[in-house]
């Protein structure tokens, strides 16, 4: 009974830290994280816009400005200002990689 209970704690606590766990599609990540701020499209949204000052991803000069490696640092740490927060370890490398990937497709639109 206590092996049982231990096993569901272990397996409740590991639900919770990677909640997308598994899911590997860089649009659907995005879509469940970063477009409330940053838009379906890339752009921002607009309310995140006005309060936050998302950037507009679809900008070439933003996307020759952030490399790969300032993004996973940014998704990991959060924004200089932190008006984005950080989301630490929540993705895997592969997840990271998918989403960049997502944020790499607004570029061409
Ligand atoms: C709560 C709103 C919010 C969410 C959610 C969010 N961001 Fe941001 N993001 C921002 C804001 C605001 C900025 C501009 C930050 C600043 O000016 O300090 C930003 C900036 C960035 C930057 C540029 C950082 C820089 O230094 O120029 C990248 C890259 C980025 N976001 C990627 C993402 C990705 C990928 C996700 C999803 C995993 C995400 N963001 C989720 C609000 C958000």
């Amino acid at each position: 009974m206590r092996f049982c209970l231990v096993l569901l704690v272990l397996v409740a606590i590991s639900a919770c830290s990677r909640p997308t766990e598994g899911l590997t599609d860089g649009t659907a990540l995005f879509e469940q994280t970063c477009a409330r701020c940053h838009g379906h499209d890339g752009r921002g949204d607009p309310t995140a816009k006005a309060q936050l000052g998302v950037p507009d991803m679809t900008d070439p000069a933003w996307q020759r400005a952030h490399t790969d490696e300032i993004i996973k640092l940014t998704v990991h740490e959060g924004s200089k200002s932190k008006k984005m927060p950080p989301f630490g370890e929540v993705y895997s490398n592969e997840q990271l990689d998918a989403i960049i990937r997502h944020v790499r497709s607004f570029a061409a639109k």
